[in-house]
């Protein structure tokens, strides 16, 4: 059953069917283009498409319906992950993604019974794509890895093209491939990326960022033990920082590993240009982990991506993440906090700025933001609402002076001190109106309506 008030209103999410990672993400000729892991025969199939979404604004998104489908050998068992290159001085978007085939079998799909293949399609209007280009077969990867290769990332730096690949090697560790090529068609082993100690078992959806002369390593290890207070989903998504440029980097120290979102729902992230100089980091608001549910209550649609957030680097060298500021101008007139304030939709951009000590936020008389000192708690009183969330505690690298929380109705972002910690959650409101609540010490609080144009 369909439910109006949980289908986010600036969040990108399909009418039917399942969702994971953002893909393809781009602007080109004007238009955001964000693409997406698509299963329109969900639940019952997990065959992956590639779903289609532009914007002119970040925000409000025009479903474009399915880009690119699993109909050649190479991947008739799903169009996984990949990114889009903006080629030709800016004419031409080619995509990179991997086609994955799963050969039926008595195999461990690890070592065999399974192939990678990484292929390119363009596009002159970034609607309709040429014929499907394989680039790479599993005989073309180092001998040193499984059957697990996959997700490339692919940029261009003086007049070299640079591929990421994320791989699984047979001493079962995560690895970054790193290729390149002159012209995007005939690619090269350059060389591979490692971390010290081992992180993972398996290294997915690598990205990288320059921001202010300094480069980060984007990746989702798999396998990661979970700890009381960080690392808490099955598999995580987060950014090391580099001591010397990818084309240099072979060994990268795990310990500096930081995750991007501490919350129930959110991996597979990617980072684009806005070409306007800003880097956005778009993730996939959902986890493959099985004790908590997106489609509650029958919901013929499964998961989101996030907003797009703006990184920047932080004077330590964090990465900080901000909403989008387009999301701004969809304020409507705001209300001071003081202790509680009722709106008619579950639409609200709230900010606390100049916290003096521990306190909380409630939503919903539901969900609760908890700031104590160093520590973020985030639970739910009602388990109705959460779906299989819980409660969660976060270690913070400092108290929290400012907290931001965007609700676009069944999606919560919160955004500690500027956006160095971020917490996404998936809830499924009960209320028609939504309150909010706050006993934080501060020395400003309001909250905006966001409203929806057109
Ligand atoms: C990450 C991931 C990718 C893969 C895709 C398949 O969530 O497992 O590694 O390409 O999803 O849908």
């Amino acid at each position: 059953m369909d439910h109006p008030a949980w289908r986010p209103a600036f969040h990108i999410a399909p009418q039917h069917g399942w969702i994971n990672d953002p893909n393809g993400l781009c602007h080109y000729r004007g238009r955001y283009h964000a693409f997406y892991q698509y299963t329109h025969d969900w639940p019952g199939s997990e065959l992956r498409s590639w779903g289609h979404a532009t914007s002119t604004d970040l925000l409000t998104w025009i479903d474009e319906g399915e880009a690119l489908s699993p109909d050649t050998p190479e991947d008739r068992t799903g169009v996984w992950s990949g990114c889009a290159m903006i080629a030709d001085g800016g004419r031409r978007m080619d995509i990179y993604y991997t086609g994955n085939v799963v050969l039926e079998g008595d195999y461990d799909h690890v070592h065999d019974g399974r192939e990678a293949n990484q292929i390119l399609v363009t596009s002159e209007d970034g609607r309709s794509f040429s014929k499907k280009r394989v680039l790479m077969r599993p005989s073309d990867y180092p001998s040193t890895c499984t059957r697990h290769v996959r997700d490339p990332k692919v940029w261009e730096e003086g007049g070299e093209l640079w591929m990421l690949l994320g791989a699984r090697n047979r001493d079962g560790c995560g690895e970054a491939l790193v290729y390149r090529s002159d012209d995007g068609v005939a690619w090269t082993h350059h060389h591979t990326i490692r971390s010290r100690e081992p992180l993972g078992y398996m290294w997915e959806c690598p990205n990288i960022v320059a921001l202010e002369g300094k480069s980060y390593l984007a990746i989702c290890p798999q396998g990661l033990e979970s700890e009381t207070l960080r690392r808490h989903n099955r598999w995580q998504a987060g950014y090391l920082p580099l001591d010397a440029s990818i084309y240099e980097t072979t060994l990268v120290d795990g310990e500096g590993f930081i995750e991007w979102d501490f919350g129930w729902d959110f991996y597979a992230p990617q980072i684009f240009s806005a070409g306007d100089g800003r880097s956005l980091l778009l993730g996939w608001m959902g986890t493959f982990d099985e004790d908590r549910s997106s489609a509650p209550d029958g919901l013929p649609w499964c998961h989101c991506l996030t907003l797009p957030r703006e990184l920047s680097r932080a004077a330590d060298g964090r990465l900080l993440q901000a909403p989008a500021r387009e999301i701004e101008a969809l304020r409507g007139t705001p209300a001071d906090l003081g202790k509680s304030v009722q709106l008619p939709d579950h639409l609200a951009d709230i900010v606390i700025d100049g916290i003096g000590g521990a306190g909380m936020l409630i939503l919903d008389g539901a969900l609760s933001i908890e700031l104590s000192d160093a520590l973020l708690t985030v639970s739910f009183a009602d388990p109705e609402i959460a779906a299989g969330r819980t409660r969660r505690k976060v270690e913070l690298p400092r108290p929290t002076r400012m907290l931001r929380v965007i609700v676009d109705r069944s999606t919560v972002e919160i955004y500690l001190n500027g956006g160095e910690t971020v917490f996404s959650t998936r809830w499924f409101p009960k209320a028609a109106q939504l309150s909010v609540s706050s006993g934080i010490v501060c020395a400003s609080s309001q909250v905006w309506p966001l409203i929806r144009r057109g």
